[in-house]
């Protein structure tokens, strides 16, 4: 009973379904993984036709009945309806359940809570549930006074807020919002160096799951908190990515993409979704061992449509091929440029095929190829020195033998000017492609 009562969010689930509507054991399964992330408990899972809302519930009374009952007889301490729920909804159905009841925007609002780690994460989160709440000052609290207790829907503002008046909320929403436009000015500022850099960008995207922070951390050798739960992944983190035979390159993880994001939280998604915006390239994780992949597929470029990313070239990878069966390999369009690569980030295999890729896409493809410079071209061979792209050479009295490997986009520029540098730098460019 104390294990119990110290763990809190023992939650039945309601899952709201009409005629006509998609895979309902997907979404039931995909919600109770979300309620997962959040840290409860899930005791029991009760579906509800809803073909005309109720507008006092939502879902009809006779559900509500079934599930005040099944809350009582599982000792839940939480609903959670997968669902948006208006707050009069919330609060009648509190009030007939007899227990906390959490909205499908209040869960994810909450699961952000949890999981925002940079500065700007953290102050997009609590803005958003500060006006999610705000919509909601309006309900009677003190009706689950007794039974309040638990994480969900409590968490980040809390109690406190709620008891203060409109006037005290609208000045820390104004507070925040001021913060985080500073915090944000500061972000684009970086963001600019990193354009004057110009090294390139790319950002991983796709459907919560796929297997982006996996992916990640296999890339840049670092650790960033992979787990099979939904949201791991909240504000970018962006790494050096080398050895792709282009030079280097920064990637940024970001969050998982879900259907049905509830509106309020497009903003809190903010940080993340620039990085999407501003890439030179995104790699498109998609899950190859999952039947829908095709449709999340779609779901994710919807969104990044949204945010005006559609026309980010793309790359598309299949990642878990070691439960799809598939073998490891680069598909290329007419052209011969890489399209899509099938990969395992969790085994390894295929990544050799995603660098070489994006090396491609990136950089261009290599010249690999003999050079004969004669001793009057001494400063361009200081230039390609200086880049990098000798990998051998030997010196007579004709001049420089040289063996040139590097990026087609390292050795164009390099002639300075000079027409006879120029002509011998279109003459190695010409052979090699
Ligand atoms: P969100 O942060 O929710 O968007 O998820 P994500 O896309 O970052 O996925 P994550 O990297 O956390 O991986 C999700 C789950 O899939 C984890 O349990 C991983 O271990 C697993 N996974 C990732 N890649 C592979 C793979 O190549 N093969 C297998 N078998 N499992 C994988």
């Amino acid at each position: 009973m104390f294990d119990r009562q110290k763990k809190g969010d023992r939650a039945v689930l309601v899952l709201p379904h009409s005629r006509g509507e998609g895979d309902t054991a997907r979404r039931a399964e995909e919600f109770v993984e979300l309620v997962k992330s959040a840290g409860a408990e899930v005791l029991g899972v009760i579906t509800a036709r809803v073909e005309d809302p109720n507008p006092r519930y939502y879902i009809g009374t006779g559900k509500a009945n079934e599930v005040a009952e099944a809350a009582r007889a599982l000792e839940a301490d939480l609903v959670l309806v997968d669902h948006l729920l208006t707050p009069v909804q919330e609060r009648n159905l509190e009030k007939h359940l007899g227990v906390r009841v959490v909205d499908r925007a209040g869960l994810i609002l909450d699961i952000f809570a949890q999981r925002a780690r940079s500065h700007e994460g953290k102050l997009e989160v609590e803005l958003a549930q500060l006006k999610h709440l705000a919509t909601r000052l309006v309900r009677g609290w003190t009706h689950l006074d007794a039974q309040r207790g638990g994480a969900i829907g409590n968490r980040g503002p809390g109690e406190t807020q709620l008891e203060t008046d409109r006037r005290l909320l609208g000045e820390r929403v104004k507070q925040l919002t001021k913060r985080l436009e500073k915090v944000q000015v500061q972000r684009g500022q970086q963001r600019r160096a990193r354009l004057r850099n110009t090294v390139p960008r790319v950002a991983l995207v796709g459907y919560t799951n796929a297997g982006k922070s996996t992916l990640f951390n296999a890339l840049t050798t670092g650790d960033v908190y992979a787990a099979d739960q939904l949201f791991a992944t909240l504000d970018p983190t962006v790494r050096k990515l080398e050895d792709l035979g282009c030079g280097p390159a920064v990637i940024a993880d970001t969050v998982g993409f879900i259907r049905e994001l509830p509106h309020d939280l497009v903003a809190a998604f903010r940080a993340t979704l620039a990085e999407a915006r501003d890439a030179d390239l995104l790699l498109h994780v998609s899950d190859a061992a999952d039947e829908e992949r095709d449709r999340l597929h779609r779901v994710v470029d919807k969104v990044l449509e949204e945010i005006d990313a559609g026309d980010v070239p793309q790359l598309h990878v299949m990642n878990k091929i070691d439960l799809a069966g598939a073998e490891p390999r680069i598909e290329r369009d007419g052209s011969g440029k890489p399209v899509r690569v099938w990969l395992s980030a969790a085994t390894g295999v295929g990544l050799d095929l995603l660098r070489q890729a994006l090396g491609e896409l990136l950089g261009g493809e290599r010249v690999q190829s003999p050079l004969h410079l004669p001793l009057s071209a001494g400063r361009l061979h200081a230039r390609l020195k200086a880049a990098g792209a000798i990998s051998g050479e030997t010196i007579d009295e004709h001049g420089w033998q040289l063996r040139i490997d590097a990026p087609r986009s390292v050795i164009a520029p390099l002639s300075g000017g000079d027409a006879a540098e120029a002509q011998l730098l279109r003459g190695l460019l010409s052979e090699a492609g």
